[in-house]
């Protein structure tokens, strides 16, 4: 079993501090989204898939496992190298046991999607950040296919969930931004005869449509005065193929934020994927005023692409329209912990999803800012983040709630406090950047595990 049940790892405090700028080559891990994403669809395709550049973290794994429990292959070759042999839409086998998705909602989601459509049961669980989300936003349109699920009040897990025997495709508009829920109805009709549409008023991240086609779907995609209308053709023969996943810009965000942070400080982060539908965080940033270069932009693998040079300098806090908080969804809590070091407020709207994440991330970025002198004005569905102009008192206890980017995010406040930035628990990063301690370690970060 992977060691995603952070329910029942034993917490692993850690301390930053300010010290030497930071300097070197941040190599971040596989983008996350992507990795969960090639592992299904190579699990649905008759032939070897093989992928390079997997992400090696908890959730990946979970999802990885998960894939075997339905039948396919799926085989570690090496440093994030693997390969699939998959069964084939409509060629999933009913699980012997519960699937635990551990902390990850991508995970779990996209795999319900995936086995929505196909007439085997399976029940699902994870650890009890994901035991507390929301699973309702994709039974509604699961439900329209025909399948039918039983399981807590509220749509929580565990929960079994049983694919319908005559599927019919949905047309379904998305009535929040969510690429987990446009992701788990796209996989949902591949196995459904005829074609499935998914209309999104607000464009999300759209790697499952990129990858599909990769993979030889029929998937369109056009805007309309309605929104993003995306079309799948059921029933299609999935080929195999290769994919080298890109790196993760949502990791890559919190290197690119320690050298802001920390004074001094120069590096370079290699070969980040500017996908427009993913890049907004990097947007917030040149409005801030961030020094950051992009060196070598390119398109690799369908996707633009550039080495990001990074140096330490003021910032001036910003308004991030709320029409772009899909393409930047889980970078609130770092951005949050740059405003605090810049100069004025940062108003940040439109973000009430934060509230579902692995944490409710605005309750715990306010709480973590507020423990180390930096006020927050909270809304319901955003904050607004009053800039100290880099002078951020610190000596505060953060709690990480079992959400990953949090951990990251206060750890990386520390680099720039006056006073050292404790994180309770930092097992989480596991799900997303199992390296991230040796990484900014290599970087000459100043963060060291407390109790041994
Ligand atoms: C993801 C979509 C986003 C994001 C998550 C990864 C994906 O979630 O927060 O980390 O891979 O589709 P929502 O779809 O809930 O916005």
């Amino acid at each position: 079993m992977p060691d995603s049940s952070t329910d029942s790892a034993r917490p692993r405090p850690a301390s930053a501090r300010r010290g030497a700028g930071l300097s070197g080559i941040a190599v971040v891990p596989g983008d996350k989204s992507v990795s969960h994403r090639a592992l299904i669809l190579g699990a649905l395709t008759v032939g070897e898939t093989r992928v390079t550049g997997l992400l090696e973290g908890a959730d990946v794994l979970a999802t990885a496992e998960a894939m075997r429990a339905f039948g396919a292959e799926v085989t570690r070759c090496g440093d994030g190298t693997w390969s699939i042999h998959g069964v084939g839409v409509g060629g999933l086998g009913e699980p012997e046991d519960v699937i635990d998705c551990g902390n990850s909602g991508t995970g779990v989601r996209l795999i319900m999607g995936m086995m929505a459509t196909t007439p085997i049961s399976a029940t699902f669980t994870g650890d009890a950040s994901l035991r507390r989300r929301p699973m309702g936003r994709i039974l509604d349109p699961l439900r329209m296919f025909g399948a039918k699920h039983a399981g807590r009040q509220g749509g929580l897990l565990p929960m079994t969930l049983t694919g319908a025997a005559d599927p019919v495709p949905v047309d379904y508009t998305l009535p929040i931004a969510s690429a987990q829920v446009k992701s788990a109805v796209l996989l949902a009709g591949l196995n459904a005869p005829g074609e499935t549409v998914v209309i999104e008023p607000v464009a999300t991240r759209d790697h499952t449509e990129r990858m599909l086609r990769g993979f030889g779907a029929q998937v369109t995609g056009e805007d309309l005065p309605e929104g993003r209308t995306i079309r799948l053709a059921g029933l299609p023969e999935l080929a195999p193929c290769q994919i080298t996943v890109p790196r993760d810009p949502s990791s890559a965000a919190f290197p690119v934020a320690a050298a802001l942070i920390a004074e001094g400080s120069e590096i370079t982060v290699p070969n980040i994927s500017l996908n427009p539908t993913r890049a907004g965080f990097y947007e917030a940033l040149s409005e801030m005023g961030a020094d950051i270069e992009r060196l070598n932009p390119r398109e690799e693998g369908g996707e633009p692409m550039a080495d990001l040079r990074v140096r330490h300098g003021a910032l001036t806090g910003v308004e991030v329209p709320p029409e772009r908080a899909a393409s930047m969804i889980d970078e609130y809590p770092i951005l949050a912990v740059l405003a605090a070091f810049a100069e004025g407020d940062t108003v940040m709207r439109g973000i009430g999803e934060l509230r579902v994440k692995e944490s409710d991330r605005i309750a715990a970025t306010a709480a973590g800012l507020r423990a180390n002198g930096v006020e927050v004005t909270e809304e319901e569905d955003g904050m607004i983040v009053h800039g100290r102009g880099g002078q951020v008192p610190g000596g505060g206890t953060v709690a990480t709630h079992l959400d990953h980017r949090i951990a990251m995010s206060f750890l990386c406040l520390g680099l720039g406090t006056a006073k050292p930035v404790k994180v309770d628990d930092t097992a989480p990063i596991e799900t997303s950047f199992p390296d991230f301690l040796e990484l900014m370690a290599g970087l000459g970060a100043a963060i060291t595990r407390d109790n041994g």
